[in-house]
């Protein structure tokens, strides 16, 4: 045995832990990148029952790592064995978008789930639990649970929009030739969808040790305004069309990145992007799972103010509230059809 102090372990359920986002998730969790060095994790792995064959080989593979982090790694199907005194719930089981549908088409099947598992949360986890929603769509099924979870406190539901905005940053940082690290405080507004605003409107980039705004360096509001914003928006379905399947590495990296920042605090002066329950920051409906430029210290998430908005960014703004506001609609509709 080492001689390195450890915490306590922590319990993390992640659901979909027999799919491909769980396959690239689960060994960097193990291996301490996300939680830190110090910090042992007992995992519940929850799927549906024809997936048990399947998750049980996970488990060996798991086995197999000899992580020394690794304390317990439960695969199940049963809801309260996969909520029980969980610290940290990692949504991403859900039934994937393929070629040709939007995000929202999955809405029906996937509410279902949210309710159900939300119910399950509210009943077992941990009331400081950390609930981070990556299945689609994303922003409504995060609604959805947290309105299934009532005892949780609202400030502990997010969604995951850091792909989107790792996706932006590599956008800028090619199109610049730098490095993706040289870029920072872009901001994905909205829904992890289509209708999504990439801003770097307050973004910069670092090059030979000098901080300019991106839109000084890359001197094509043109291109800012227009080819980046939909290839950043149209990112996912580029995915599906050429591996047929939806991305997964970048998925899970996005993961730890959120997770990582929400567990240890962003860096003075930076943001990343997080869907969050809006509070009503910049006139977005309260209550609505909305992404936002967040900064987090101890463990609390704020949402950077007092931002400049232009007729530009306000209407796209505005779009992608639309969007999300007839989704949750929607969504209320199939869970509660009276
Ligand atoms: P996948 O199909 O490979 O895996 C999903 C797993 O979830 C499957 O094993 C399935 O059996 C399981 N599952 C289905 N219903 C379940 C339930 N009720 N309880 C527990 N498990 C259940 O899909 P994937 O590629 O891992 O993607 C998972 C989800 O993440 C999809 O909804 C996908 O669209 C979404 N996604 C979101 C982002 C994002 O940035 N927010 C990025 C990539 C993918
Ligand atoms: C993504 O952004 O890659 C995922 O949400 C998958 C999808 O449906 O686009």
């Amino acid at each position: 045995s080492s001689d390195k102090k450890l915490k306590d372990p922590i319990r993390i359920v992640i659901t979909g832990a027999a799919g491909q986002i769980a396959y690239s998730l689960i060994h960097q969790i193990c291996s301490g990148d996300v939680f830190g060095q110090d910090q042992p994790v007992i995992l519940h792995l929850l799927d549906i029952t024809p997936m048990m064959t399947v998750l049980q080989g996970v488990v060996m593979e798991i086995e197999d790592t000899s992580l020394p982090l690794v304390k317990g790694a439960i695969p199940t199907d049963d809801l309260e064995t996969a909520f029980k005194n969980v610290d940290v719930a990692l949504f991403v089981g859900a039934m994937p978008r393929k070629e040709g549908m939007e995000r929202k088409d999955l809405l029906s099947a996937n509410v279902k789930i949210f309710k159900s598992q939300g119910t399950a949360l509210d009943t077992y986890a941990n009331k400081n639990v950390k609930v981070l929603v990556v299945g689609n769509p994303a922003n409504t099924n995060c609604y959805i649970l947290a309105h299934y979870a009532p005892s949780i406190p609202r400030e502990n539901f997010t969604c995951l929009t850091r792909l989107d905005h790792n996706r932006a940053k590599g956008q800028i940082a090619s199109r610049l030739k730098v490095s993706p690290d040289a870029v920072k405080n872009v901001i994905i507004w909205g829904n992890h969808s289509s209708t999504q605003f990439p801003d770097v409107r307050s973004a910069t980039v670092t090059i030979h040790g000098k901080e300019t705004p991106v839109y000084e360096a890359v001197k094509d509001d043109n291109w800012l305004k227009n080819d980046f914003v939909s290839t950043v928006q149209k990112r996912g379905a580029a995915v599906i069309a050429a591996r047929k399947l939806s991305s997964a590495m970048s998925a899970a990296k996005a993961i730890c990145d959120h997770m990582r920042d929400w567990w240890h605090g962003t860096n003075e002066n930076e943001w990343v992007s997080m869907g969050i329950i809006s509070d009503g920051s910049y006139d977005i409906e309260k209550g609505l799972v909305f992404s936002y430029p967040i900064e987090i210290k101890n463990g609390k998430l704020s949402i950077v103010q007092d931002l400049k908005m232009d007729d530009w960014s306000r209407e796209l703004i505005d779009k992608t509230q639309k969007e999300l506001v007839e989704e949750k609609n929607d969504a209320l509709k199939a869970t509660d059809p009276e």
